[in-house]
């Protein structure tokens, strides 16, 4: 039987760690949505058309180097907007979603859009400044050049394009629990996953 868990919300909020996290812990796959958006952006930086290279998308793809930078981050968002990009990644990920063992996905529509029959649906929010205040010491930590305004400037412009797109726009699916991780420790927040989890489940 299939059990999944759905966790949405804007970039560096959180879902990432979260969802790991809850993986490890009740032992379900996991699947990071953005780095299916991501590999398709990076093919289209180097020159492919979008709606091609995402149905040319292989699993192995999400493995490839350099798909965490800043620039391939705001690629993605921009091939994300494309109603047919996002269609030739539908299959893929409710097939990882009805894995036998159960599933965590992690992405923008995924409680809504992907799996809105999911047994738990999360959103993990936080505020600009604060997600901002992470991608920042993130790169810093990596060793990349950055500055704070520039840093704040991508996350909003990310937040706006991912919003306010025509097809499957960021937003809480209507019965999801919110998590605002702002004020929270790593450990907070993923107590707070896991109780959610554990409620569905009992
Ligand atoms: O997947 P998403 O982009 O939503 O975020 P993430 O990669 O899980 O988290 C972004 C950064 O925020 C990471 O460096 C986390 O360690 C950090 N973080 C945090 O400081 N406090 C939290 N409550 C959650 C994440
Ligand atoms: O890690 P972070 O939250 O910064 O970004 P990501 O989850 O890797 O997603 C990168 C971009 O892919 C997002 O800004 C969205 O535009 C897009 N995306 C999407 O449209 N739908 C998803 N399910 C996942 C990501």
């Amino acid at each position: 039987m299939s059990f999944t868990v759905a966790i949405d919300g804007p970039a560096a909020a959180g879902k990432g760690t979260v969802s790991r996290a809850v993986a490890a812990h009740f032992g379900l796959a996991h699947l990071d949505t953005g780095l299916l958006y991501r590999a398709v952006g990076k093919r289209v930086l180097e020159g492919e058309e979008p709606v091609a290279a995402a149905r040319a998308l292989r699993a192995e793809d999400l493995d490839a180097p350099g798909l965490r930078t800043p620039a391939v981050a705001q690629a993605a968002s921009r091939v994300a907007v494309i109603a047919d990009v996002r269609e030739a990644l539908v299959d893929f990920q409710r097939a990882f979603a009805r894995r036998a063992g159960g599933a965590v996905l992690d992405g923008r529509d995924i409680g809504t859009v992907i799996c809105p029959e999911a047994e738990v649906k999360l959103f993990v929010t936080a505020s600009a400044e604060c997600r901002a205040e992470r991608r920042f010491k993130e790169l810093k930590e990596s060793g990349h050049e950055a500055e704070f305004e520039g840093v704040l400037a991508d996350v909003r412009a990310r937040d706006a394009r991912d919003s306010e797109r025509a097809t499957a726009p960021l937003k809480p699916a209507k019965d999801a629990v919110r998590i605002d991780t702002s004020d929270m420790t790593i450990d907070q927040a993923v107590a707070c996953a896991i109780s959610a989890v554990d409620s569905a489940r009992a």
